[in-house]
């Protein structure tokens, strides 16, 4: 059930009060009847403002350039999450983010009301592509591009072949294809070296929109979630 004035004022007619005073004039339709009940269920039913009706998407593939600072989750009593930096709208549409960048990682973060989309995405069998820029603390060096190749064994498992590119001494461009906890971090602590900065270019078929400032977010075009859909394993687009 999502009542009238929530519904308007989420889809950014204004506060509720606002948007409460706008049914209360008799500017809303509902089913094509003027409605002036705030409280109405809107589900299955159709709502015009003003004469224009509402287009009420109910599905939304996000990009989001996570900023350094925010935390990967639905929600924490403490620090702000990257759900703190999209609107209601979008907040309120069972919108979650696809996997997982530490607090301090930057880049391309995707966001989708599709559960079965996004656990696809994250599934293990699936190896989707990453590609990430990463300073480190020392050199380079050709013996990491190696180890990085073969799979580098870490505590608990290890990991598939990555591709290390050494861009300058101390950055280079790292595709993996899996997304265990602090993988890349731990990847280069076993190499002798450190991660000083992480950030995710590309996530399977996207790239991170360069005209993206941090902190900021769109929502995928339509050929973007086909191609989203298709690396999942899934051809039909929602
Ligand atoms: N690997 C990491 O270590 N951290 C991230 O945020 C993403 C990949």
């Amino acid at each position: 059930m999502l009542r009238l004035d929530k519904l308007l004022s989420h889809m950014g007619f204004g506060s509720r009060t606002q948007v409460k005073e706008l049914i209360k004039k008799g500017r809303v339709h509902l089913d094509g009847a003027v409605c002036r009940d705030a409280a109405a269920d809107t589900d299955g039913h159709t709502v015009s403002v003003n004469g224009k009706p509402l287009e009420i998407k109910t599905a939304f593939h996000l990009m989001l350039h996570k900023p350094s600072g925010v935390v990967t989750a639905a929600d924490d009593p403490k620090q702000k999450t990257v759900m703190d930096l999209l609107p209601p709208k979008y907040r309120s549409s069972g919108c979650m983010p696809v996997g997982r960048l530490d607090k301090d990682t930057t880049g391309l973060l995707v966001l989708t009301t599709d559960g079965e989309l996004a656990h696809r995405l994250i599934s293990p069998k699936r190896h989707i592509q990453k590609i990430y820029e990463v300073n480190t603390r020392d050199d380079l060096k050709q013996e990491d591009v190696a180890a990085f190749e073969k799979g580098i064994p870490l505590k608990d498992f290890t990991a598939l072949p990555a591709e290390l590119s050494i861009v300058e001494s101390r950055f280079a461009r790292v595709t993996v294809f899996e997304g265990k906890y602090h993988q890349v971090k731990r990847m280069f602590i076993a190499c002798g070296n450190e991660v000083q900065k992480l950030h995710r270019a590309t996530f399977g078929p996207l790239q991170l929109d360069e005209t993206l400032l941090p902190g900021t977010f769109r929502e995928l075009t339509e050929e973007e979630v086909g191609m989203l859909y298709r690396a999942a394993g899934l051809e039909e687009t929602k």
